[in-house]
């Protein structure tokens, strides 16, 4: 439109300018198709007017737009009950909850239908308009609510809201168009200095009567200025699981209250084992200061016995070297052995490119029995049993240079995942679908049973219909007999995978180390063997190669 002056006698639709154009955005929920069909009269009307606007179903409108948003008008229907439309639930949401920020530069009206033989009549109309309020969005008209009978109140409302931009066309001036602001925050926020981060929700993926408890926490990331690329990890300050904490307290007898000086400062005994201690797990320097603590000569054996010491670091707690190394202590020698607890890290399983405001989280509580104790893993049960939507808590980003997107978009991605091991290549579709990123991808997902552990089984689907994601390999290990991991789904597949790194596929592999990581080599050893025709030592070649190329890339733990 630019070049075309104001006035120049043509149609309306040419007669405005880039700058004097009024944004529209016309957002319908419908049950019936009645809102659906008011929407698009009301969008084809503006048009007249030269104004650029078109009707979007709710649930297709992409939210990141709502900040650069000038008027929306909001078209909805009221199901049963002062339900919303299915396609209205999740627009309506975001707007009540605090993933939407401020909104005091978007103007607005709303139109309700509804029946006024329900009781909650227009209750989805009334919702809209109180939550746009609450935003700070500046209300242009008063809501209007119609009875099934509506065309003559809806027809009110169209002239009212017309008329009203019809005003604005000539007042319209750049400013008001970028509406949103962004804050750059004054303080970096890294490991010394995390960032508070509030959960905004909380969800269990893992199913009822699956071995495993696996959440999904999204965070927000809002004003603390942190960015993170695909791959990326998180690392989070826990506290100690209670029960651990009162077991150091009771087997050691000391008084809770007294006041302990550690690194970071002086606590009461129990805050210091709650928040800043070490406890439940081990390693050789703690360990060893014990030794010299106390002068046990059980414990001297055993650092000296390297595989022996492994295998008790594994699994085992400062409770266990309390009770299995008894000696007399002091609580400030107790609390010097100690070592300050430490964040545990994370892999991402969002991209920020599609959630700029958010972090998203896929973590497995980690519980067993050992010598007739039940364990928790500090941070997985912290995150699982300490936090819920609206707890704060305190993060920072860690670049993993070992585990990127490939530069090029169109590159194909191979990505073997087990168990959480899936997260980051979440992160890579959810990127590549963003960027509409032209590669192909496959992924290999491995986890217990179909019915309960298919982490994100909707999401993947999505994916898949939208092309995003090319490929999905499934292996559940234990809805049959024997065994079935990803590396034998790779197997069965193994001409097409090695056609794949053929073409410059990257090979991605996140999830166990011990096991998976070492297996799944060993499946890919085989198929670049048989398939290129090489020798044991010639596909030993390839893939290290590869590995140089950065084409085959590791995140296991
Ligand atoms: P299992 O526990 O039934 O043996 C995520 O934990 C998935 O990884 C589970 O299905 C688990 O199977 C599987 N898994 C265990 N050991 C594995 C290995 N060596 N290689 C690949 N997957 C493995």
């Amino acid at each position: 439109l630019a070049g075309l002056g104001e006035g120049s006698g043509e149609k309306p639709a040419a007669a405005l300018t880039g700058t004097q154009q009024v944004p529209l955005t016309i957002l319908f929920g419908t049950h019936t198709g009645h809102s659906e069909a008011l929407a698009n009269q009301l969008a084809e009307r503006a048009r007249e007017l030269g104004i650029d606007a078109e009707a979007t179903v709710m649930e297709d409108y992409d939210v990141q737009e709502l900040p650069d948003a000038v008027n929306l008008l909001v078209i909805v229907s009221t199901d049963g009950e002062g339900e919303p439309p299915l396609n209205a639930l999740d627009f309506l949401e975001y707007l009540q909850g605090e993933r939407c920020r401020e909104l005091t530069g978007l103007n607005y009206a709303v139109l309700g239908l509804g029946d006024l033989s329900y009781k909650q009549y227009c209750q989805t109309g009334i919702d809209f308009d109180v939550a746009l309020e609450g935003k700070g969005a500046n209300r242009l008209l008063e809501l209007v609510k119609c009875d099934v009978d509506y065309h003559e109140d809806a027809r009110n409302w169209s002239d009212g809201v017309l008329e009203i931009l019809k005003q604005q066309k000539g007042t319209v001036s750049d400013a008001s168009v970028t509406a949103s602001d962004s804050v750059t925050p004054a303080v970096v926020y890294d490991r010394q200095n995390p960032f508070k981060a509030k959960v905004l929700e909380k969800i269990k993926l893992s199913g009822r009567g699956s071995g495993k408890e696996v959440y999904h926490l999204e965070l927000l990331l809002r004003d603390s200025g942190l960015t993170y690329e695909p791959g990326d990890t998180v690392g989070i300050f826990c506290d100690n699981p209670p029960e651990l904490v009162e077991k150091v307290l009771e087997i050691t007898g000391f008084d809770r209250n007294e006041q302990v000086t550690i690194k970071n400062g002086t606590h009461s005994l129990e805050t210091a084992l709650r928040h800043h201690l070490e406890l439940s797990v081990l390693n050789r320097a703690v360990l060893e200061s014990y030794r010299e603590l106390t002068g046990n000569e059980i414990l001297g054996d055993l650092l000296n016995d390297e595989q022996a010491l492994d295998t008790y670091l594994y699994g085992h707690d400062v409770v266990d070297l309390l009770t299995d190394f008894l000696a007399e202590l002091e609580i400030a020698g107790l609390v010097s052995v100690l070592t300050s607890l430490q964040p545990r890290m994370y892999s991402i399983s969002s991209s920020q490119a599609a959630h700029p405001e958010e972090l998203h989280l896929t973590v497995a509580a980690v519980r067993y029995d050992n010598h007739d104790r039940r364990r928790h893993g500090a941070c997985s049960t912290f995150l699982s049993d300490r936090v819920e939507a609206g707890s704060e808590i305190p993060i920072f980003i860690e670049k993993n240079r070992n585990f990127k997107l490939p530069e090029q978009n169109e590159a194909p991605l191979i990505m073997v995942g087990a168990g959480t091991g899936i997260a980051p290549y979440r992160s890579f579709v959810q990127h590549r679908q963003k960027l509409k990123a032209k590669g192909d991808s496959w992924l290999f997902f491995g986890d217990r049973q179909f019915f309960t552990d298919f982490l994100y089984q909707a999401e993947w689907q999505k994916f898949l219909k939208k092309g995003s994601l090319g490929q999905l390999t499934v292996a559940f290990s234990r809805d049959q007999e024997e065994k079935l991991y990803v590396q034998h789904r790779m197997r069965e597949h193994g001409r097409q995978l090695y056609e794949w790194l053929q073409r410059g596929a990257y090979f991605y592999v996140c999830g166990d180390k011990i096991h998976m990581a070492k297996d799944v080599h060993q499946t890919l050893l085989e198929i670049v063997a048989t398939e290129g025709g090489m020798t044991p030592e010639k596909a030993e070649e390839y893939l290290k190669d590869l590995k140089k190329q950065r084409r085959y890339q590791l995140d296991v733990y």
